[in-house]
């Protein structure tokens, strides 16, 4: 079979970065596969791009998504990226793909969901009225109060040492224009963004945080954000309180509302056994895979 590939401009530009597209078709000008390259918009470093490959069903093992890659791969170099990336299903044919390529795995994500008509209220209600001495709960809708900003900016550096395996990442600098950038964010979305702190009280700064993310609708699935516990705070119960606070008020504030769904690194194994003790049910797995250039 002869495959032509031909390079497709990119209608609708992001301010994210600049899009390559590339359209693989036979020799009667049936498509049979694409290929996206997502450029960063700053080089820094170590730049790094994003890919996705598609071959139809129908078309596959016969080459189109090498053929592709291989264009993606020069378009890459010549663009100065040092490292592509990519997502797959695990137990995939793009994971076996990506691997023959010599891509290599450096995350494994865990996906789970929480169906809110199976939760069980008797449970939940036993872990909230856990006592935890020295701390206390603070909730609320989209930004952070101007009281605590400062402090729930600072608390963000909970995620830093987040277990992220072999992905390199660079460390996000959090200060108070950014957390309330990503509140204004979620919010012209016309989505909710809903926080449960625990603040330390000896001195009242926010010792742990969990976000929740619903669709402004209030049906469907919401997605959880960020949950973060500050080193010094941690094994004290904090992340199984405040999650456990979040799904009680998903459940009285939106009761059109199916799930609550999280991911997080296999790896995690304190984030795991939260969510598993507060029921989320595991949905799939999605790994990470990284190509250097
Ligand atoms: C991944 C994908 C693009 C591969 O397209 P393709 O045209 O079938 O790939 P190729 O024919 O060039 O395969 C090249 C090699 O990858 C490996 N491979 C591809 N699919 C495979 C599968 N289902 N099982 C095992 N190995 C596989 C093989 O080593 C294959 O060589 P071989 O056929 O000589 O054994 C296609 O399956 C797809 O569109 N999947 C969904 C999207 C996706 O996961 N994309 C990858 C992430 S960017």
């Amino acid at each position: 079979m002869s495959i032509v590939i031909t390079p497709l401009t990119d209608a609708e530009p992001e301010p994210s970065g600049p899009r390559l597209l590339w359209l693989a078709s036979d020799s009667e000008a049936v498509p049979l596969g694409t290929a996206l390259l997502r450029l960063p918009s700053d080089t820094g470093t170590a730049p790094r791009a994003e890919l996705e490959v598609r071959v139809h069903p129908a078309e596959r093992r016969r080459a189109v998504g090498s053929l592709l890659l291989e264009h993606a791969v020069s378009s890459a170099r010549r663009n100065g990226v040092r490292t592509l990336a990519a997502r797959t299903p695990a137990e995939s044919p793009g994971a076996a793909f990506l691997r023959s390529h010599g891509f290599g795995g450096v995350l494994t994500l865990r996906f789970a969901r929480l169906p809110l008509a199976a939760v069980d209220t008797t449970v939940l209600g036993e872990l909230l009225a856990a006592p935890h001495p020295g701390y206390r709960l603070e909730s609320w809708t989209g930004t952070v109060p101007d009281h605590l900003a400062e402090t729930f900016a600072s608390s963000r550096r909970a995620m830093d040492d987040m277990p992220m395996e072999d992905m390199e990442q660079e460390p996000v600098a959090w200060d108070v224009e950014r957390v309330r950038a990503v509140a204004r964010a979620v919010e012209k979305r016309g989505d909710l963004l809903y926080t449960v702190a625990a603040l330390d009280e000896a001195d009242g700064a926010v010792a742990g945080f969990t976000e929740l993310v619903v669709p402004g609708s209030g049906t469907g699935d919401a997605q959880h954000y960020g949950t973060g516990v500050l080193p010094r705070h941690r094994g004290a119960g904090l992340a199984r309180w405040m999650k456990a606070e979040s799904i009680r008020q998903a459940r009285e504030r939106h009761p059109g509302l199916r799930g609550l769904l999280t991911d997080t690194a296999a790896s995690n194994t304190p984030m795991r056994r939260v969510n598993d003790q507060l029921g989320y049910e595991r949905t799939h797995e999605e790994i990470h895979w990284s190509l250097r250039l």
